[in-house]
């Protein structure tokens, strides 16, 4: 079956796979207008005017919102489609698919806390860098597995106050999850981005905004509050494609602290030869890699299918070993048992 950001597909199939596979069940908005894409040639028409890579749902849509499209029926966005189209039409060609989800830091803190710190923080396709400040979320992990809840304290840091973040993580399965007792000292944190954003950016902002599905208000608030706390110590970050500033940018990496490359829902981004690249150029780096990547674009990762998941799962590992599976934004972990 297509996917919705297979560019070999039609728009009609790009549509259906998204309607039925990806916002079914996350965003009754987005499965109604998918699904009314699907079947629509008029509006198929207007997106096939962009290239291929561009008519993915996603991008479409969060354009559509960010100047203004409500949610609600499809034969009415499909009324206001026709009407803005050619604004939707500069905004999609302006702007790339970059969400960027702080609540992932929840699947990261766990697997950090087994590193030896200080920790130097590196991120490949960072996007704003929000998951850069893991050490400065608030955390609740909650569920039989860490024995009902339990909860850590963000260290406090430039722009924390009542807008702080505190990130719901439910802890799966009968493995207890890692939960550190305090939060790892993180020294240098610094990201690569093919189009970085600005935190600092009213527009850069309003992208990320309009990058959240439309029920989703619970991102949207951490998205907000997430940005403030990173606006007040804005990340480094490098503009250009991972696999050639990686080196370098490790290189600036302080030297007595450990270098963590980390990376989440980043690799389907890459083609298979840039997938193995960047696989082969983190091995060669000194300390440690954490990845949370959809399981049809790893690499050299053993799975651990023995521990039940749900297919959208992302796989969680450390140096190349699964330790988790985890739920794609973050909301859920079941952790896999010592083989
Ligand atoms: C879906 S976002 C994820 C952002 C962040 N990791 C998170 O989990 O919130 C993927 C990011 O990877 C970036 N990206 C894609 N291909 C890249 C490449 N070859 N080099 C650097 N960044 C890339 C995109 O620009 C985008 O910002």
């Amino acid at each position: 079956m297509s996917t919705s950001t297979d560019a070999t597909a039609s728009t009609a199939e790009r549509y259906r796979a998204f309607a039925d596979v990806e916002a079914s069940g996350m965003s009754a908005t987005y499965e109604a207008w998918a699904d009314g894409v699907a079947t629509d040639a008029a509006v198929q028409a207007l997106i096939d005017e962009l290239p291929p890579p561009k008519r993915q749902p996603n991008l479409v849509f969060s354009a559509a919102r960010l100047l203004g499209a409500e949610p609600g029926p499809y034969p009415a966005f499909a009324a206001w489609l026709a009407e803005h189209w050619s604004a939707v039409r500069e905004v999609a060609l302006s702007h790339a698919t970059q969400t960027n989800e702080a609540a992932r830091c929840a699947l990261l803190l766990p697997v950090l806390s087994g590193i030896e710190g200080p920790i130097a923080l590196l991120e490949v396709g960072a996007s704003a860098g929000l998951c850069l400040y893991p050490d400065r979320y608030g955390y609740r992990y909650t569920g039989h597995a860490v024995g009902g809840s339990v909860r850590l304290d963000p260290i406090p840091g430039p722009g924390r106050g009542d807008g702080a973040v505190e990130l719901e993580c439910t802890v799966r399965g009968g493995t207890p999850v890692p939960v550190p007792s305090r939060m790892p000292e993180i020294v240098w944190r610094s990201g690569i981005d093919l189009n970085p954003l600005d935190v600092r950016s009213e527009a850069d902002v309003a992208w990320l905004d309009a990058l959240v599905w439309p029920e989703h208000d619970d991102r949207r608030a951490r998205l907000s509050a997430a940005a403030a706390i990173a606006a007040a110590d804005p990340p480094h970050l490098v503009s250009g494609d991972l696999n050639e500033q990686l080196a370098a940018l490790a290189a600036t990496a302080p030297a007595d602290a450990t270098l963590v490359v980390f990376h989440t829902a980043v690799l389907m981004y890459l083609d298979e030869p840039g997938r193995d690249r960047f696989v082969r150029q983190v091995g060669d780096l000194p300390g440690h890699w954490v990845s949370a990547e959809a399981r049809r674009v790893l690499r050299g990762i053993r799975l651990r299918d023995e521990v039940p998941n749900e297919p959208s799962d992302l796989v969680l590992a450390l140096d190349g070993v699964q330790v988790a599976w985890a739920q794609p934004h973050g909301r859920a972990l079941t952790w896999a048992p010592n083989p």
